[in-house]
């Protein structure tokens, strides 16, 4: 439907947040919680969100055109009065032809894609009534609008919660999710006359319902108790944290991924079929997983590709990098922003890469510092090499040719290059380049004075006898 708009309010104070942050930038798996109510109403066919905006806004405008581009625009609300006097300030914004418009929340992100669908098809299907609207029914209302049915059984309005005039009224237990699909013509004629005589003394957009019912009716749409899922403080922040971990976590089950127990993974990541995702590993950002790539316990990764068949073996931490098809990496490897680790290599234990590349089939499996480097196909890096890349003031490169060898134990003091198929030997100190199939030794040279170690323990002996003789006298 293509006369669709929606209006998201989110320029509420929320204020039980207590935090310096917009509440609707509070992330939830990795997005800010505003985004799913935005992308959801985008998602069922509106063409453009009006975004009503106050606390923060100039940090909340910059997120959504950053996410969402020319698909949102923005109206501001200040002071702010109210979820009706919030949508007042976005009529001006509507575009003069709009024929209904959907109006979500911002703080409710994990309203239901299908049920916001069902709503806006309840509404298109009938001629008549000016507003449709999405009804739950849940064990403990407290908190929310209550809806009012008349004895024939027909919405008759909606009472908030602070409004309630009766045990009966506050025992009703169909409450108001805040997701409405109205005409547009009613709604700014509707919205202009709200009044704020309540006990918040705010224009409460839920009088709209009561005014719908007298100019042609109000559609009621059951849908998910999800949808209810509001966030006003971080008892309910991690509420919703918990549950968009379930929906990532099953979306990803059932789009072929194993996912075990305790991961925690944002709505941004993608996991390719087969893909193994162990306990406790935590994925955030961009990040994407390859085909029957193995990602065992405790890792972190963010922001990484890592390709297809690669092993990231227990509590390795990935990020800004990427790892390529079968490669190796771990337990306890670091790679930090900028890896580039090819095919089939091997990154090992206790070993630290940053914007390092390593071609296809190289190896460091021990307790390495590679920073600022470039390792060649095939190449081998002992246990304790370290890329000396930092002199106090610049970043130097080092650069490792293919099939090289670099001994146990040796510093590679950049800028150096190392030829192809050349051979540092073991606890070299390199700071001249290394040619082609070259052997390079920095090291003192070994020397062995025989029988030195026997007199030196008899002199050391002597000594020592002597030193107690002079003491007992
Ligand atoms: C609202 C509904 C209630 C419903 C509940 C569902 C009203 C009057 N009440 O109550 O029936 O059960 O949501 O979650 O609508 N906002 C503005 N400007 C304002 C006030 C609010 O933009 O002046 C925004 C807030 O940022 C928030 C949303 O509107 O995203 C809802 O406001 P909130 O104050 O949280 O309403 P509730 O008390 O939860
Ligand atoms: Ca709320």
């Amino acid at each position: 439907m293509s006369d669709l708009t929606a209006v998201v309010l989110a320029a509420g104070l929320g204020k039980r947040m207590k935090s310096q942050l917009p509440k609707v930038l509070h992330p939830v798996a990795g997005r800010p919680l505003v985004h799913y109510p935005i992308a959801a109403a985008l998602q069922v066919g509106a063409i453009r969100a009006v975004v009503v905006v106050g606390r923060g806004r100039q940090q909340v405008e910059a997120y959504l055109q950053k996410a969402f581009g020319d698909r949102v625009s923005f109206a501001t609300q200040e002071p702010q009065l109210g979820t009706g006097h919030a949508v007042l300030q976005a009529l001006p914004s509507l575009p003069a032809d709009a024929s209904r418009i959907l109006i979500v929340y911002g703080d409710t992100p994990l309203l239901v894609v299908s049920d916001l669908d069902r709503l806006c098809e309840a509404a298109r299907g009938s001629a008549d009534a000016p507003l449709a609207m999405l009804t739950c029914d849940v064990s403990s209302p407290q908190g929310y609008g209550r809806i009012l049915r008349g004895s024939d059984g027909k919405v008759i309005g909606i009472r908030e919660d602070r409004d309630l005039r009766s045990d009966a009224e506050r025992a009703l237990t169909e409450v108001n999710p805040g997701m409405y699909c109205v005409k547009a013509s009613f709604l700014r004629e509707a919205v202009a006359r709200l009044k704020a005589d309540n006990a918040q003394g705010e224009y409460y957009l839920t009088d709209l319902v009561a005014m719908a019912v007298a100019a042609g009716g109000v559609i009621d749409v059951p849908g998910s108790p999800s949808n209810l899922v509001g966030v006003n403080d971080r008892c309910q922040l991690a509420q919703a944290e918990e549950l968009m971990q379930a929906r990532i976590i099953e979306r990803m089950r059932l789009g072929g991924a194993t996912v075990g127990s305790g991961a925690v993974i944002d709505d941004t990541v993608e996991a390719e079929p087969d893909a193994r995702i162990e306990s406790n590993v935590v994925l955030r950002g961009a990040t994407r997983i390859g085909e029957s790539a193995h990602i065992d316990a405790g890792c972190v990764i963010t922001d990484s590709h890592i390709g297809p068949g690669a092993w990231l073996k227990p509590y390795s931490i990935v990020t800004s990098s990427r790892v390529g098809a079968k490669a190796q990496i771990g337990p306890f490897a670091h790679l930090r922003p900028d890896s580039d680790i090819g095919e089939e290599a091997h990154v090992g234990n206790f070993v630290e890469t940053k914007k390092t590349t390593m071609h296809r089939g190289s190896k460091a499996n021990h307790l390495a510092y590679l920073g600022d480097g470039e390792i060649g196909e095939g190449a081998n890096i002992g246990a304790g090499t370290i890329f000396c890349n930092y002199d106090g003031f610049q970043k130097h490169k080092t650069t490792i040719g293919k099939g090289a060898f670099i001994g146990s134990d040796s510093q590679l003091v950049a800028p150096v290059v190392v030829g192809d198929n050349a051979y540092v030997g073991t606890g070299s100190t390199i700071t001249k380049d290394v040619p082609q199939d070259a052997l390079a030794i920095g090291r003192a040279r070994q020397e062995n004075k025989e029988g030195y170690a026997a007199r030196l323990r008899g002199k050391l002996a002597a000594a020592k006898a002597a030193a107690k003789a002079a003491d007992k006298k």
